[in-house]
């Protein structure tokens, strides 16, 4: 296996970390694009988050897919290339390699090259012969995937609740784009479900600091990547569930009145005032089908655990 990576869909003006920063700080109130977390040491922290006792998500669904892959597979069909948005780790969609007709390719896309890189060599070692194809790339920007000899059958796979990090509008555009880069292809989508709102708190809160670390690691990445003077330590986690809204939102909270500057910008922070990170929208599986169908999809199966804390669905075009 060649483990080069191919970069597709250079960053475009407005798209680099240091543009959205001060983009974001302009507004009231400021904020940070949630696919800035996934530097290298926020792909790390990130899946120390995954193994956290408080965040059922990844357990849950890992044990759904591994439960319901003979079921995906059949569904999916013989000789398809799986399409992975946000691959992350390539650990999730190892249950449905191994029960998938003759998959022709695997092509795993991730914004952080580095963690695909090493990800990828991982994976190949245990499939010899299968074909991967990592594709660095920000699937939240137009992108045309190229098609591999003999034009196989894509099929998506887009887990980890990530549909819920967009806004419902952003989320239904997010979908249509994908349904144009599967060409026809199918989508397994994970989406994590409304429930107790104690439950979803704790898994944003965890009692380690792992995801406020995570969430104070945009700040780590300002300083080091784009000089700026952040005090990690002047800003605090915050995250409530919005049970209105059915969203986690997230926040990095300045402790203090303080400014701060990034590249010849200074920014002034009152003291309690928020930088909004990210949301995580919570749906049913009633209300995630009709977003699906909003973007042109057909839902078709959907799977849940005994307790209903997340589901998978699978959208055909
Ligand atoms: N898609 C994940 C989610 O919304 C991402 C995530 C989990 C996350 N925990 C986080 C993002 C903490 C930022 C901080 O659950």
């Amino acid at each position: 296996m060649d483990a080069r990576l191919a970069r597709i869909a250079p960053a475009p003006a407005g798209n680099s970390f240091a543009e959205a920063l001060l983009m974001g700080f302009a507004r009231t109130p400021k904020e940070i694009a949630c696919k800035y977390f996934y530097d290298e040491t926020g792909s790390r922290l990130f899946d120390r988050i995954c193994d956290l006792p408080e965040y059922y998500q990844t357990r849950t669904e890992r044990a759904l897919l591994q439960r319901y892959a003979p079921e995906i597979a059949a569904l999916m069909g013989p000789d398809v290339e799986i399409v992975e948005f946000g691959a992350g780790s390539l650990r999730k969609v190892r249950p449905l390699l191994d029960r998938l007709k003759n998959p022709r390719a695997y092509t795993p896309v991730d914004i952080s090259g580095d963690h695909l890189a090493d990800m990828v060599r991982t994976l190949a070692a245990d499939y010899a012969g299968l074909v991967v194809r990592p594709l660095v790339a920000d699937f939240t920007l137009p992108m045309t995937i190229p098609t591999l000899l003999g034009r196989p059958r894509r099929a998506g796979f887009f887990t980890g609740s990530t549909i819920g990090n967009f806004k419902p509008d952003a989320a239904v555009a997010l979908l249509r784009r994908m349904r144009s880069m599967l060409d026809g292809g199918g989508l397994l989508v994970g989406v994590d479900l409304v429930k107790d709102p104690g439950r979803l708190h704790a898994a944003y809160n965890d009692t380690a600091g792992i995801t406020a670390a995570f969430n104070k690691n945009l700040l780590v990445r300002a300083n080091r990547e784009l000089g700026a003077d952040f005090d990690p330590d002047a800003f605090a986690h915050y995250a409530p569930y919005n049970a209105s809204a059915r969203r986690i939102e997230m926040y990095l909270v300045s402790l203090r009145r303080q400014s701060v500057t990034v590249g010849d910008q200074r920014f002034e922070f009152a003291q309690g005032e928020p930088v909004h990170t990210e949301d995580s929208y919570k749906y049913t599986t009633e209300s995630f089908r009709e977003m699906a169908a909003r973007a042109g999809f057909s839902p078709r199966a959907v799977w849940t655990d005994p307790e209903r804390l997340l589901s998978i669905h699978w959208l055909e075009s």
